[in-house]
């Protein structure tokens, strides 16, 4: 017999949003989930002009996210949604988790996780109890040669790791007039949507997830400097911090969004007492590998590529040299978080509930760092902060 797709909700995704779309194409391209239901926006006629769009029913299109949760949960059990992807801005991401686990549904939500440090504590609290899953979209540690580095780096390939050096320059903010107006702007720079965090919480949580997933140690303590570059903005839009990891390692993290000129710009070099190795996003089919002594290699991902591990070959659609990028790597979380849910045994290298609550320590301990004139902060002492 067939399998069944998997039956998902959106809430956020309107008209005019930036991500939504993405998680659509990604959620679809291996055919095995269906966007059955949503909540695109906070104004109704916006969400029922997306559902008209997509083709989903006018009676599973709902005026609030509260009602999509209830309404479902009185559906039968083979119609009903199973998750719900949340793509909304981050004040949103808990309240809406919460909801979506008390209601009995699985949640797939974009990062960071929550507004706060201690909505991540009562996330997980949740999660526990409820056996659900949860997952977190880390997108660029779902890239094929991301996962490699990892592999090679666990596999002993670069001896003990020594250093982290992870950077992530983006330059959309880097103009005032040209950017603030934006929606995308507009919630980013605003600490009631985006929490105690701008840039750090935006993009710092993804170079510190790809650091400790592509190095597999974690970071013990740091010591941040935030920024606020352009004046007139209530949260940084820079930052720079010194990491110590759990094997004695050291290591760099930038992020900032006002590098003018730059897009994308996340890069991370492992260096190994044997060798290191270097993987950018904006030549994502591509590691490259310096080992002592040895001529400098490049890794290309691809599905013919025998020398890739089996699991980062499964994170490939395509054969040599046709490039995959960025709705590829979004679909292999989906892919996955199917995949769990099918066959809930197997493993899921997605960022689950213990990366959301580490990536809200991390933008705690910056903050907390940077206000106390870049001291070192310890990110597991986060975890008790009431403040
Ligand atoms: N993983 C990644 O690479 C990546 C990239 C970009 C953004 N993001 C994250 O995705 C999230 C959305 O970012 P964006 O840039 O698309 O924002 P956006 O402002 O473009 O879109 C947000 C959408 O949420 C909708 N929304 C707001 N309140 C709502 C409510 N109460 N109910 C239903 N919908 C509601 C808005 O109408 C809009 O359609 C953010 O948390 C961001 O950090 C992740």
């Amino acid at each position: 017999m067939a399998q069944t797709k998997v039956r998902m909700a959106m809430v956020g995704g309107g008209e005019g949003a930036f991500i939504g779309a993405i998680h659509r194409i990604a959620a679809r391209l291996d055919n095995q989930i269906e966007l059955v239901a949503g909540c695109f926006s906070s104004k109704a006629e916006r969400s029922a002009a997306m559902a008209a769009q997509l083709g989903i029913s006018t009676a599973r299109c709902y005026d609030s996210y509260q009602q999509l949760f209830a309404a479902e949960a009185q559906l039968p059990p083979e119609q009903r949604i199973e998750f719900v992807t949340i793509v909304t801005p981050n004040h949103l991401h808990f309240p809406v988790a919460k909801a979506a686990l008390l209601a009995g549904f699985h949640v797939l939500s974009d990062k960071p996780a929550t507004l706060s440090l201690d909505e991540a504590l009562q996330l997980q609290a949740l999660v526990q109890q409820t056996g659900l899953r949860y997952g977190l979209t880390h997108t660029y540690a779902a890239y094929p040669m991301a996962l490699q580095a990892k592999l090679l780096v666990q596999q002993g390939n670069l001896g003990a790791v020594r250093r982290v050096a992870v950077s992530y320059p983006q330059g959309w903010l880097a103009n005032k007039a040209d950017s603030d107006g934006s929606a995308q702007a507009q919630w980013r720079l605003d600490p009631a949507r985006s929490g105690i965090s701008g840039c750090f919480a935006d993009i710092g949580t993804h170079a510190f997830q790809l650091a400790e997933f592509v190095s597999g140690l974690e970071v013990t303590e740091l010591c941040a400097d935030l920024v606020t570059v352009i004046d007139g903005r209530q949260l940084d839009d820079d930052g720079s911090a010194l990491l110590r990891f759990n094997n004695g390692a050291r290591g760099t993290l930038l992020a900032s969004q006002v590098c003018a000129g730059m897009g994308n710009g996340l890069q991370i070099s492992v260096y190994g007492e044997l060798g290191s190795l270097s993987w950018q996003q904006e030549q994502p089919d591509q590691l490259i590998v310096q080992l002592r002594g040895q001529p400098q290699q490049t890794w290309q991902a691809g599905t013919d590529k025998a020398y890739l591990a089996e699991q980062v070959r499964a994170w490939c659609r395509t054969p040599a040299g046709h490039p995959e990028g960025y709705l590829e790597a979004f679909a292999n979380i989906y892919r996955d978080f199917a995949l769990a849910l099918r066959q809930p045994t197997t493993s899921n290298l997605a960022a689950g509930i213990e990366q959301a609550v580490r990536g809200m320590a991390f933008v705690q301990a910056a903050v907390v760092s940077s206000r106390q004139n870049t001291a070192w902060v310890s990110i597991a002492g986060q975890y008790t902060f009431t403040g």
